[in-house]
């Protein structure tokens, strides 16, 4: 067993070679002794090999904040970024080498004591990545095994994990951009996050430990909006007030920005006033206040397979007849957008009032179904079960991405220059769970292809369906709102359905809408959700926020700070 000190070299690559001695002659000469949440060294003899179950120690150097090895992508965090509070239960509080190197057991604040893989530490390491978070070299994974932990300390008053690699007996290391002896720091709290996922537990923490359990990998790649999902309201008319954000803060802050798509997640609509006018009304200005906005705050909208822009226009009066979704004067029940695309990319709606001002209405998926859930649970479980088919032939644009009238024949001599079809097709029930948890709505008559419901639940199911129509129009549901000019409304098309607008006669009405697929926002919602962290805890930089999935990631940001929990 090694027992690891407390002082290493900072750069032990190529310079001068540790100093090993015995285990028994230590413990003798008090050479290594653990106090508290430290280690500390006195004068050990110099031997230059470590015979296994030797202690390894090296000569006494006090940290070096500046310490950097060229070889490394991020210079190690400066020692000074580790005099802010620490999380009480992720600070380490010992550690010790087994198995001649190969791993490495740590205590934390909480009395939790986890065994990791000195591999696991070496190849996670932020090192292993250059600026653009990527791994420098591929090939290093071949020869991970050759190294193993020589030495370490507990660092920062338990915020840091300072580790010597040296190469393993026998080992080599051919392709390795690392030297054969060579330094590492880790943060404390972003190991203590990767614990329950990637360490062997060798002791649980004390019973009162602050802290929610890990979240589980299970569902894969997880997100950090959907840790929000708990945390919605289902809402009434009655209860809903349309929040509005101001679009020159949003360009700018990103604290609003998160908390924007948080409301998304936990309300799932708002209104962003302060857009401003398009510079002119034609196609190719119209939509610009919109895509400018959007991309400032979250990213790109989503592209059209075929549509020239990737935002739609709805006119009052349009050069082309685009069919019964484009025409404001078709009422249209209350749905979701992109029911016919797979997957339902769609799961931001911006919709821009770039001329005239109507009353519109929205209403609460999630009501809809907690309503039906306690009311009518046998249709509940139909609407949660059976699955519908959503799917038309696009016809509404020319190869050239413009609109076009949908009544004209497309034929296959003009098809490159007229009319420009693509399918749709998507198959899914109108509530989609995902762990007991509502995670999406998909509803829009309109667009309700041939479904193939089971004979012996047809009458069944058509009933739940029409209930759910019916419910989706009800006043106690339906939020009816003023929508001036020049403003945007944003809704969670994954939970809210939203209706046609009323539009006065005489109005001249021009609307533009656009998409931003979940991945997009999800994403943004992580690097805000870093950003912000960052700001809170200077120890915590995009070394260890980035690359992390997100289950870890979010224990991670939900650690509270020593500071805080003091
Ligand atoms: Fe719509």
């Amino acid at each position: 067993m090694l027992l690891f000190s407390r002082a290493l070299p900072s750069i032990c690559h190529g310079g001068r070679a540790p100093r090993y001695f015995p285990a028994a002659a230590a413990a003798a000469a008090g050479g290594f002794r653990f106090q508290n949440s430290s280690c500390t060294v006195s004068s050990p003899p110099t031997v230059h090999r470590t015979p296994p179950g030797f202690i390894a120690a090296v000569p006494s150097v006090p940290p070096n904040p500046t310490r950097q090895t060229p070889e490394q992508g991020f210079a190690p965090l400066p020692l000074s970024s580790f005099s802010y509070g620490h999380d009480r239960k992720s600070v380490l509080v010992r550690c010790t080498g087994l198995d001649g190197g190969r791993s490495v057991e740590v205590e934390f604040g909480d009395e939790s004591v986890y065994r990791f893989h000195s591999a696991w530490l070496k190849d996670s390491s932020p090192n292993s990545v250059g600026p653009d978070f990527y791994r420098k070299k591929a090939t290093d994974v071949l020869s991970i095994e050759n190294f193993v932990v020589a030495g370490a300390s507990i660092e920062n008053e338990g915020g840091s994990l300072f580790l010597h690699y040296r190469l393993a007996d026998g080992g080599s290391h051919p392709s390795s951009i690392l030297p054969p002896s060579y330094t590492d720091t880790l943060n404390a709290k972003w190991l203590y996050s990767w614990a329950p996922y990637v360490g062997q537990q060798i002791r649980a923490p004390f019973a009162g430990a602050p802290g929610a359990p890990p979240p589980s990998l299970a569902s894969g790649t997880g997100s950090l909006l959907d840790d929000l999902l708990d945390h919605r309201t289902p809402w009434a008319s009655s209860d809903f007030q349309m929040k509005e954000f101001d679009a020159q803060v949003l360009r700018s802050d990103k604290e609003m920005q998160k908390e924007f798509l948080s409301h998304m997640m936990i309300t799932g609509a708002a209104m962003i006033t302060n857009v401003g006018p398009p510079r002119n009304l034609e196609r190719d200005e119209i939509a610009k206040p919109l895509e400018s906005l959007v991309f400032d705050f979250v990213g790109k909208m989503n592209q059209h397979p075929v549509r020239k822009h990737n935002c739609g226009v709805i006119r009052t009066n349009p050069s082309e007849h685009q069919g019964a979704d484009y025409d404001m004067q078709n009422p249209l029940s209350m749905h979701c957008d992109h029911s016919l695309y797979h997957g339902t990319p769609g799961f931001l709606q911006f919709m821009y009032q770039a001329q005239g001002k109507v009353t519109s209405r929205v209403a609460d998926g999630l009501a809809l179904a907690e309503h039906i859930r306690i009311h009518h649970p046998d249709k509940f479980r139909l609407l949660r079960d059976v699955k519908l088919t959503y799917a038309s032939r696009n016809v509404l644009y020319t190869k050239d991405g413009k609109p076009r009238h949908v009544s004209v024949p497309i034929s296959e001599s003009n098809a490159g220059s007229d009319g420009y079809p693509f399918e749709l097709v998507h198959t899914t029930p109108i509530l989609t769970f995902e762990n007991g948890r509502l995670i999406k709505v998909v509803q829009s008559e309109t667009k309700r292809g041939v479904c193939a419901v089971p004979f012996e639940l047809y009458p069944q199911f058509m009933e739940a369906y029409r209930l759910w129509v019916s419910l989706a129009e009800d006043p106690r549901f339906v939020k009816d709102f003023h929508w001036p000019e020049h403003t945007v409304v944003v809704t969670n098309n994954w939970r809210v359905l939203h209706g046609r607008a009323v539009v006065a006669p005489g109005v001249e009405r021009k609307m533009v809408f656009g998409y931003v697929n979940k991945w997009v926002a999800e994403n943004r919602f992580r690097y805000l959700s870093q950003c912000a962290a960052e700001t809170a805890d200077p120890s915590l930089n995009p070394a260890w926020l980035c690359r992390v999935p997100n289950q870890v990631l979010s224990r991670l940001l939900s650690s509270p700070r020593l500071s805080s929990s003091q």
